[in-house]
């Protein structure tokens, strides 16, 4: 089938809109527990890009699982689906010349590896959001821990399915030692250059 596929050459590329846009477009992947703070990271500092004149979008549970990705589970070749459909979803953003936020638990090493190579290297950045366990079970914001605990959620990450932490992230934000206008700060200095023509 896919031989039969040719694509077509679209005289508008991915550069074109780049210069309309006035910046690149890259993939700011956020991996961490549930709880861990992703998506408040990640809201804050899309704030800070719209500011800026950044155009974005941010993928997450929210609006991913409920939709796209409605038909599926958290056992281990379903989470797998679920990052490798995200990727190719953030691709196409990409292409558009979007800057993509991306909060997924995304708790195994080989998806976000591939990740990386559906977007390709020089357009994804890793931002690890380290949180204890103990912490985002103490904040237990939507309850989930609890109900883990008591057995009621099965494959539930960091009780009983298991969270590979990155090695080598881009950027690591410790939430314990850092506030929200940090982590922010420091991911923008960092993602600058790479959204430079
Ligand atoms: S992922 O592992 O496939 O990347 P994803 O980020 O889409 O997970 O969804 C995680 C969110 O779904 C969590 O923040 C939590 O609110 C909710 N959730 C429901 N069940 C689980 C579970 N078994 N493990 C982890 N998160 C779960």
């Amino acid at each position: 089938m896919e031989e039969n596929i040719i694509p077509h050459n679209f005289k508008i590329n991915k550069e074109k809109r780049a210069s309309l846009k006035n910046h690149k477009s890259v993939l700011l992947w956020f991996t961490g527990l549930s709880g861990s703070g992703k998506s408040t990271i990640a809201n804050a500092v899309e704030q800070k890009l719209y500011t800026n004149k950044i155009h974005t979008y941010t993928l997450d549970g929210d609006n991913v699982r409920k939709g796209l990705n409605n038909d599926l589970s958290f056992a281990p070749e379903d989470r797998t689906e679920n990052i490798r459909r995200i990727a190719e979803t953030a691709s196409l953003f990409i292409d558009a010349g979007i800057v993509v936020l991306a909060a997924f638990v995304s708790p195994y090493k080989k998806d976000r590896e591939s990740v990386r190579k559906t977007v390709k290297d020089v357009n994804f950045v890793e931002i690890f959001i380290d949180t204890p366990i103990e912490e985002c079970e103490k904040r237990d914001v939507k309850g989930l821990y609890k109900k883990a605990r008591k057995g009621l959620i099965k494959d539930f990450t960091g009780i009983n399915a298991p969270y590979e932490a990155p090695e080598n992230p881009d950027i690591r934000i410790d939430t314990t030692e850092t506030t929200i206008d940090e982590a922010v700060d420091n991911i923008i200095k960092k993602i600058q250059p790479k959204l430079e023509l």
